[in-house]
């Protein structure tokens, strides 16, 4: 591993995504594949994973798929808790620059600084999200949310043809 700029690593995985999309056999896949390459190749993702809402459970609750990064215990998450439950309920974007000094935060890790949670839409639906921690205050810019968006819809897209 080598030190880039974070706007080299975005470029990079950028190329690499259209070549882990074609090559997974599944959504499911493409999930496991998409935390691994994150997790790698961005170096301030420290914790890369999808939450995805339990079919059929009233009330509806968030259940951790996919991920990269220490085990949390946040397994199972209902929408009103957590930045997780906020981007489900929302179906928006939710980046946050000091965990600590957000009310919603559930802790996952004690080094965890910022967090962004970006919904996946299945038809227009929230059918889950994509979460990603990092050990860095503020690590989520503007060039990192339209990374992350665009690796959800392409999971989004998945599950749509399964
Ligand atoms: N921090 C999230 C919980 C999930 S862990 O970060 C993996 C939240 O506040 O919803």
């Amino acid at each position: 591993m080598s030190t880039t700029s974070n706007t080299t690593q975005i470029e990079e995985v950028r190329k690499e995504l259209p070549r882990v999309s074609s090559e997974a056999r599944s959504a499911d896949q493409l999930m496991d594949d998409i935390t691994r390459l994150l997790f790698d190749k961005m170096l301030k993702y420290n914790w890369v994973g999808f939450y995805m809402l339990e079919p059929g459970a009233e009330p509806p609750m968030l259940v951790l798929g996919h991920f990269q990064g220490a085990m949390t215990p946040h397994t199972r998450i209902p929408l009103n808790q957590g930045i997780c439950g906020a981007a489900a309920s929302s179906g928006k974007t939710v980046i946050v620059d000091d965990v600590r000094s957000d009310p919603r935060y559930l802790a996952c890790s004690v080094e965890t600084k910022s967090e962004i949670v970006v919904p996946v839409f299945v038809g227009g639906q929230v059918a889950g999200e994509l979460d990603i921690d990092s050990h860095f205050p503020a690590a989520f810019g503007f060039e990192d949310r339209e990374l992350v968006e665009y690796c959800a819809q392409l999971v989004g897209k998945r599950l749509a043809q399964a």
